[in-house]
């Protein structure tokens, strides 16, 4: 076994003010939009939920700059040959459905610079790419509708904003059901989840932990 520090201290910080932050506005948002607890005041539940939202742009903010800055940023590299990407995504889901339950092993091996299996790579960039500067945008808009106004009119008015910022919301919540789920699959439930505290993974084949050629060779981490 070799330990592979997978995880730098940015992409730590980031993820777990994320985690939570998102926890909180999931929460928060229930109330402003369906009030389900009567006794709580409307208008301090939105003054924490736009505070955390402040927050959590901040904090995309570190996610952003570090990985722009750092070679590992080729975690996030796509596969540009859809087909190999559509298979080896296909081998992944085939595991998680059928092999792992089979004791079968991971088809994907996890490395400094490819620490991210197919399924994991796509996701990530759909979420940190799309959908939560998305939900982020959406929120701002949303905080302060007059000075957005022409925003607003450009995406159709107020309801469909706030209809778009909802839906991403239940994305959101499907996405953290899986997501949790999956992270419990490693060799023993918290593995991976340790691994995203300490920032270090434990790996079998330390195979292919060079930087890719086309990357600058200096890391930040
Ligand atoms: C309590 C909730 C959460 C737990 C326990 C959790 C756990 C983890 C763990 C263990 C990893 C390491 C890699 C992996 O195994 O996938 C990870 C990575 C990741 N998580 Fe979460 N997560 C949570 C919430 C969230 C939320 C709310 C988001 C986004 C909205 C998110 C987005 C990500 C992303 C993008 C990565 C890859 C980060 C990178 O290395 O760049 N997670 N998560």
């Amino acid at each position: 076994m070799t330990r592979l520090y997978v995880h730098p201290l940015p992409v730590r910080v980031w993820h777990w003010v994320n985690a939570f932050g998102f926890v909180a506005l999931i929460l928060t948002g229930l109330q402003i939009r369906y009030r389900v607890f009567d006794a709580l005041p409307l208008k301090a539940v939105i003054d924490v939920h736009n505070k955390i939202g402040f927050l959590l742009i901040a904090n995309y903010g570190i996610w952003l700059v570090y990985y722009l800055f750092s070679d590992r940023i080729c975690v996030y590299h796509p596969e540009l040959s859809p087909r190999a990407q559509y298979r080896a995504m296909l081998r992944q889901l085939i595991y998680y459905g059928y092999g792992l339950f089979k004791g079968r092993p991971n088809p994907h091996q996890v490395g400094i610079y490819r620490k991210f299996n197919p399924l994991q790579s796509m996701t990530y960039q759909i979420v940190m790419i799309l959908l939560v500067p998305l939900e982020l945008y959406t929120g701002v808009v949303l905080w302060d509708l007059q000075r957005f106004a022409g925003t607003v009119d450009l995406l159709g008015g107020p309801r469909v904003v706030s209809s778009l910022h909802v839906a991403l919301c239940g994305v959101f919540v499907v996405f953290l059901f899986v997501h949790v789920y999956l992270t419990t699959l490693g060799h023993t439930a918290l593995e991976h989840v340790k691994a995203m505290l300490t920032g270090y993974e434990e790996v079998e084949d330390a195979a292919a932990q060079a930087p890719p050629a086309q990357t600058p060779a200096a890391s930040l981490s």
